[in-house]
Formats: C-alpha cells, sequence, structure tokens
C-alpha cells in the first residue's frame, strides 16, 4: 500500500513534511513530490497549487507515475453550514464541481454526459475517519462539498451553491481530484477543516486562519495513515 497525501498550497503540506520520516525529493512536472514514511507506511506528498486542472495533474502524477493505491486530500474550505465554525473538520461523501455549467443545453448544473453530479468519496476510508474521530473525541461532520475555480467571498453565491448542490462547505480542488480517482479506480477521501465562511469577510479570514486550519486537516490525516489497514 502506498498513499497519496496531497493539499493545494504549501501551508498545506508543511505540517505533514515535518511529521514523517525518511524524505526523499523528486521535481516532475514543475512541482516537488516528496516520497516518505510514516509510521511504517510508505506515503507520497504534494501539494498542487491552487484550483482544478493543478489538482488534476497532481492527482494523476501520484496515481500514474508515483503507484500510488489511496489518495488522502488535507486542506481547508470555506463553510457553507452554519454549524461549521474556524478550524472545523468536515469530509465530503461526495464532491460536485458547482462552477461546471452547459444548463443551456438542458442538463442539470454540475453535469455533463458520462459524468455524473456527484462523485461518491471511498467508504472504508470514510469510516477510517469516523473512527479516528470518535476515539480522539473530534467533531467531524459528513457532507457533500462543492469545488470551483472561484474563491467564494459572496454570501450570495455561497447560498445558490447551498441550494443548488446541498453543500456544506466549499472549496477549489476536492472534485477534480474526485474525477481522476474515480476515473482510475483508486479510493481516496477529502477532508477540510474550515478557514472561513466564503462571505464578505472570507479573504481576510483565509489569510487569518489558514495555517491553523490547515494543520488541524494534516494532523488529522496522519492519525487517519495510521488507522489504515492494508486491504
Ligand atoms: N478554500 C477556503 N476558503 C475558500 C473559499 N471561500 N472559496 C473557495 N475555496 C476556499
Amino acid at each position: 500500500m502506498k498513499i497519496a497525501i496531497m493539499g493545494a498550497m504549501a501551508e498545506e503540506i508543511e505540517p505533514l513534511l515535518s511529521q514523517v520520516t525518511n524524505i526523499r525529493k523528486t521535481e516532475y512536472a514543475a512541482n516537488a513530490y516528496y516520497e516518505a514514511e510514516y509510521k511504517g507506511k510508505e506515503v507520497v506528498i504534494a501539494y498542487s497549487k491552487i484550483g482544478k486542472v493543478f489538482a488534476s495533474l497532481t492527482a494523476t502524477i501520484l496515481l500514474e507515475k508515483f503507484g500510488c493505491d489511496r489518495l488522502l486530500f488535507s486542506g481547508v474550505a470555506g463553510a457553507i453550514d452554519p454549524d461549521l465554525d474556524i478550524g472545523d473538520l468536515i469530509i465530503a461523501d461526495g464532491l460536485c464541481q458547482h462552477d461546471l455549467d452547459i444548463t443551456a443545453f438542458g442538463h442539470p448544473h454540475g453535469f455533463v454526459p458520462e459524468g455524473e453530479v456527484c462523485i461518491p468519496t471511498d467508504s472504508y476510508l470514510r469510516n477510517v475517519a469516523k473512527e479516528v474521530a470518535s476515539k480522539k473525541g473530534i467533531k467531524l461532520k459528513e457532507g457533500i462539498i462543492a469545488t470551483g475555480d472561484q474563491f467564494v467571498a459572496s454570501v450570495e453565491k455561497k447560498n445558490w451553491i447551498s441550494k443548488i448542490f446541498d453543500a456544506h462547505a466549499l472549496e477549489m480542488e476536492g472534485a477534480s481530484v474526485a474525477v481522476v480517482c474515480n476515473a482510475l479506480g483508486v479510493p481516496f477521501f477529502i477532508l477540510r477543516a474550515i478557514s472561513d465562511s466564503a462571505d464578505m469577510d472570507a479573504g481576510f479570514d483565509f489569510d487569518k486562519f489558514l495555517e491553523g486550519s490547515a494543520k488541524v486537516s494534516a494532523d488529522f490525516i496522519l492519525e487517519m495513515v495510521n488507522a489504515i489497514e492494508d486491504q
């Protein structure tokens, strides 16, 4: 078993790199990949840069070049669900692309022919997360996460995403990683800690809480790596 751990930004993988051992760095396709070990498990860590295109590229390389057979995403998100506060964790049960729009042809938002609006994450990995959370007494939400190539800082926009996709949080990479892993048949999992509420204060809050929330997510992911069993 070789587990890919992916973030979008350097801040999202730094707390991972500081806790793994035996790090070997490879430069590939204009990005850095870190093969390492965590408590006897093989991991490959990388951040993609922000957005769906970079995230698809990095996820593909982690699976196809480095041979990872599980992918865990760690990072931050904007909250839609009012029950989610800064630093709270949410796992995606499914991911959709809120900015994918061919409604002009009568299709629903987020849908293209031969695709699906919402791609489900791996149920075993979700169960591992729930077990870790309950053992450690950590609050863990589960729900739909909406992805798009936009930093959302508008109550109107987030309410629209909530209404159309029934989403609980939003970010800029998860659904593209889901498309790649789904197509290649690799079990995947998306975890996010809240950095902002996608409202008019979102830019300010994101800068203020990125590092702290990214660490909350990374620490949880490493607990999961420790708990994942070779199936
Ligand atoms: N990631 C964290 N906060 C976000 C926001 N408000 N919009 C998009 N992606 C985010």
